[in-house]
């Protein structure tokens, strides 16, 4: 695809697994230069680092954990000094906590994934805003789930993050509009990641899990990397503001397929 994002400068949080690395890379093969933004695993941020050098490449690693106000501006602050700053942000950088009846839950762990994934995804959107209105341009993409908008039984926490992320996006899209900045989301269903390689690893688990999804199929990585290539570039130039779904039709509730 030739979408226009040679040299852009793109940060991806979470950019060293599943959905993260796969954008990562595919904004690598359009030409663009990346920032990876890890939290846990710094070896894959390394080698992923290196494997795009060896390609020609150009990335750079950073530590921070998106939830600290603090790190997260040490981190912007560290791309401005080197790059000048950045043309666009995906905050991808996601959990979704141990499974829990709400009232098992333990709170710590049930505010952390909150945090990530809220709180995470404002603090960068506005670090990168400060940026991108004084530039007058930018695209912001939040990643959020089909669970913005279906509940999950045992991801209170989740569910309720991401239908946040929802309208965080369209709030600041409102925000950012006048200055010719779009924020927009994209909301995966089942991809095979490794968030939910217990799913889709168990013969049962999987079984079920196709049931919920018209394609009759997980998604890959790859598929979720190109459409958020797409979103943030000029091809999408009129779109911000809302959700882009890429599920294989999991929000069209396939158990209505036959009768209501
Ligand atoms: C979750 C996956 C889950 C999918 C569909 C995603 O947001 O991260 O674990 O398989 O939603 O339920």
């Amino acid at each position: 695809m030739n979408l226009g994002l040679h040299s852009k400068r793109i940060m991806v949080t979470g950019g060293n697994s599943g959905i993260g690395k796969s954008i990562v890379m595919r904004f690598i093969e359009e030409g663009a230069r990346v920032v990876i933004n890890y939290h846990s695993h710094p070896e894959f941020a390394k080698s992923l680092v290196s494997a795009i050098g060896e390609k020609g490449g150009t990335a750079i690693a950073i530590e921070a954990d998106v939830s600290d106000p603090e790190a997260v501006q040490a981190m912007f602050k560290q791309v401005e000094d080197q790059w000048g700053g950045i043309d666009i942000l995906i905050n991808n950088a996601g959990i979704d906590g141990p499974r829990a009846m709400s009232w098992d839950a333990d709170f710590t762990k049930w505010r952390k994934v909150i945090e990530v994934n809220l709180f995470g995804s404002f603090l960068c959107a506005q670090a990168a805003l400060k940026q991108m209105i004084h530039q007058k341009s930018g695209v912001i993409l939040n990643l959020s789930s089909v669970h913005e908008l279906i509940a999950w039984s045992g991801y209170s926490a989740y569910a309720s993050s991401k239908a946040a992320v929802g309208m965080l996006t369209k709030t600041l899209a409102q925000e950012a509009a006048p200055y010719g900045v779009r924020v927009l989301a994209l909301a995966p269903g089942a991809v095979k990641t490794p968030i939910n390689k217990n799913v889709w690893s168990d013969e049962e688990g999987l079984r079920d899990l196709l049931q919920k999804i018209p394609l009759n199929r997980v998604g890959n990585v790859d598929e979720v990397a190109k459409m958020a290539a797409v979103l943030v570039s000029d091809v999408a130039s009129y779109v911000t503001g809302t959700t882009v779904y890429v599920d294989g039709g999991m929000t069209d509730y396939a158990d209505f397929a036959q009768g209501g």
